[in-house]
């Protein structure tokens, strides 16, 4: 029987995993079928055992899953452990197992696809969510100058930067209006849930300056994000989305259940050219 894998989101349909694991899979020569199933989020623990019993190999997660994933496991990787949620599911000897490629995917695309370097950079993180939990750790490991972890409510940020302090690196956390007494970032990422409104958050301009690196952790196919067209508007040397972010994470889960790691170059380009 051919080795199935999946994506389970709720809302998933749009997903494009299936279309990036189908090209890993013809590029690495890999005899797979992966599809999304959509699921609620009262029944993620028994649409995991259902797939199981169905002969299921590994599993994506993505919104909301992401927890459930993480609590459901039995064993987790260090990643996971870190992120405090899961976004790549497999069985080893019966075991299941969870691991986090979303931060290694959002610095594989940055420093690897796009060139920016981290390292030594001022570095402002918007959003202290669930995507800007998972991708503190691999963030830090890059040696930036400074992180700046900034959130609508503030006590999120102050909660998620506290967890990660005392690694060699600086790490804050403020609101959003307070930015205004900051000088212009080196890299900000957006990490917050308002593009789903196709929207910005609400950041003062000063956040973005000539030198300035930004990059929306989220995509979309046929125009600029919210967030995208704003730091461009202001004057960003660079903008981004996370759709190479999406390539990355994808490939990195392939590695881990494949053992191999495919090229994604191609693959992003298919999905859309990069200008
Ligand atoms: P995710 O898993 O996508 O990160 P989440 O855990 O609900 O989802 O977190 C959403 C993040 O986006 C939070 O940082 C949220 O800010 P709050 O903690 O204040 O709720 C942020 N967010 C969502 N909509 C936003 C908006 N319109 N402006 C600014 N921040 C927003």
């Amino acid at each position: 029987m051919t080795d199935r894998y999946a994506v389970m989101g709720h809302p998933v349909a749009h997903s494009l995993s299936p279309r990036i694991h189908a090209a890993f899979a013809r590029q690495t020569g890999q005899e797979l079928v992966y599809e999304a199933i959509d699921v609620l989020p009262e029944d993620f623990a028994e649409a995991v055992a259902r797939f199981r019993a169905e002969g299921g190999r590994g599993l994506n997660v993505t919104v909301p899953h992401k927890e459930a994933a993480f609590a459901l496991a039995e064993r987790r990787r260090s990643r996971a452990e870190e992120a405090g949620a899961a976004n790549t599911l497999w069985w080893e000897e019966g075991v299941l197992v969870a691991d986090n490629t979303d931060g290694v995917g959002l610095v594989r695309d940055l420093t690897g696809n796009l060139g920016w370097s981290i390292q030594g950079r001022r570095v402002l993180l918007v959003g202290a969510g669930g995507a800007a939990q998972g991708v503190v750790g691999p963030l830090l490991e890059q040696h930036p100058a400074a992180l700046h972890i900034a959130n609508r409510t503030v006590e999120r940020a102050v909660r998620l930067a506290a967890r990660f302090s005392g690694r060699g690196v600086p790490v804050s956390a403020g609101g959003l209006p307070e930015l205004a007494d900051f000088p212009a970032w080196d890299l900000v990422l957006n990490a917050t849930a308002a593009g789903l409104r196709n929207e910005a958050p609400p950041l003062p301009d000063a956040v973005v300056g000539a030198h300035t690196l930004a990059y929306d952790m989220m995509y979309r196919l046929e125009e600029s994000t919210a967030f995208v067209r704003w730091a461009r508007e202001r004057g960003a040397q660079a903008v981004a989305d996370g759709l190479g972010m999406l390539v990355e994470q994808a490939a990195e889960a392939f590695r881990l259940w494949r053992g191999v790691l495919p090229d994604t170059a191609p693959v992003l380009a298919s999905l859309r050219p990069r200008k």
